[in-house]
């Protein structure tokens, strides 16, 4: 009985899993998923590359770490392992949940938990017909998202990451252009996705809950908040900055609920909540300030951004790590830094009551962020996940 780990690139996370792995005395063994033949026969399944068998590797494999990038990809190798009699983290039911927005809202919603208002018209903005006609939608879509949204108006892909074309339509026109350019694709099958702005000030949430074989959801006392004034999307991916801050336990007790609401009876899982409190008015210092603070701790994560960028990740990962240890470590240390991570934590105390869930991700990034800002090592409780379920064999 031993732990797999699927992975299509070794990336910073699964070279970061592999060291935790050893760290922690457990075998970690690799299973390719880009350039490999799955067979199903009579006699049962098979897994080669061209040069390599890792049938019985797999057959020996009782846990699968699923680290497949595309969600797509993801949700396969999900759905062929659980058929080889594997567990997974995540496993299928999961990955399912999380690759939608629309099905993670309907989990949340389910469950009571708050979302933001969120409207979705099933057809698509351009339609082509069998004899080549084109109808248009676009007007009826707006109409309808008018009807039953405010002003400020979120458009979305059901399956985005990194907040691509997320878009915000602030009047009728923007809305129909913005609406003009959603078409069906991998990252938006079917129909558009729209929500009210939720007014949550220069920052949102990114919250860990893990999930043993055994025991209750359990979430982190910590978070990476994402915050700044670039856009109104806080992705770090569109250049905001990570603060790792203390959860007030209300919105860890809710957070433990979306646990819930996604892994249902999962044996064991991990999971990554994006949450946006829902501050409106209620800001305690002014922008100005908040800003001018930002502007000096530029420089400090601007030198984790070139570690970051440095090769030496890929040909020697212990040193290259210690490096960007230290950077991360020098920028924690800013008094700027401190005093950002205050106003949130404060911001969130006195607002835990207007928390909002709004999207999960099954496979968070973890190592170069969540890890060194907020003190969660992902790997490790991934590698107890699915210790948890060996043990309980
Ligand atoms: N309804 C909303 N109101 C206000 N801001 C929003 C709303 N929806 C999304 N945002 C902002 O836009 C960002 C990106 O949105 P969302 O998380 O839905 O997209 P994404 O592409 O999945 O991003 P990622 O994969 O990085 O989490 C959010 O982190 C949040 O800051
Ligand atoms: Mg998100």
């Amino acid at each position: 009985m031993s732990i797999g780990i699927l992975f299509e690139s070794s990336e910073t996370d699964e070279k970061g899993i592999k060291m935790t792995a050893e760290e922690m005395g457990i075998d970690l063994t690799y299973i390719p998923f880009r350039k490999v033949a799955i067979r199903l026969d009579k006699n049962g399944y098979s897994l080669r590359t061209k040069g390599k068998d890792y049938t019985n590797i797999l057959k020996d494999i009782t846990v699968v770490l699923n680290r497949a990038q595309s969600k797509n990809r993801r949700l396969f190798a999900a759905n062929i392992l659980e058929a080889f009699g594997k567990h997974v983290i995540n496993p299928q039911c999961v990955e399912y949940a999380c690759f939608s927005k629309l099905r993670t809202l309907l989990h949340f919603w389910k469950a009571g938990i708050r979302i933001p208002d969120t409207v979705y018209v099933p057809v698509d903005p351009n339609e082509k017909t069998l004899d080549g006609r084109e109808v248009h939608n676009e007007e009826d879509i707006a109409d309808l998202m008018q009807q039953e949204l405010d002003n400020n108006i979120v458009i979305k892909p059901d399956a985005g990451t990194h907040g691509k074309s997320v878009k915000l339509a602030k009047e009728r026109e923007e809305l129909l252009s913005i609406i003009r350019e959603v078409e069906p694709s991998i990252i938006n099958p079917v129909g558009v996705l729209a929500q009210n702005l939720v007014q949550k000030w220069f920052y949102d949430l990114r919250i860990i809950v893990t999930k043993e074989y055994g025991k209750q959801p359990y979430c982190y006392p910590t978070a990476l908040a994402r915050a700044g004034f670039k856009d109104f999307r806080t992705n770090t991916f569109l250049g905001n900055m990570v603060i790792g801050v203390n959860l007030p336990q209300h919105i860890r007790d809710v957070s433990a609920k979306c646990g819930a609401a996604i892994g249902g009876d999962s044996e064991a899982y991990v999971l990554a909540f994006d949450a946006m409190v829902d501050v409106g008015d209620n800001k305690i210092v002014d922008d100005e300030y908040l800003k001018a603070e930002f502007d000096k701790l530029e420089p400090s994560f601007d030198a984790v951004k070139n570690v970051k960028r440095d090769k030496t990740k890929r040909t020697n990962f212990p040193e290259w790590n210690k490096k960007l240890e230290a950077a991360f470590e020098d920028y924690k240390n800013q008094d700027a830094y401190l005093n950002i991570k205050n106003v949130i934590e404060e911001n969130m105390e006195k607002n835990k009551q207007k928390i909002m869930f709004h999207e999960t991700n099954a496979c968070p990034e973890f190592w170069e962020q969540t890890r060194l800002a907020a003190g969660i090592d992902l790997a490790e409780a991934l590698l107890k996940g699915a210790q948890s379920i060996i043990d309980s064999e």
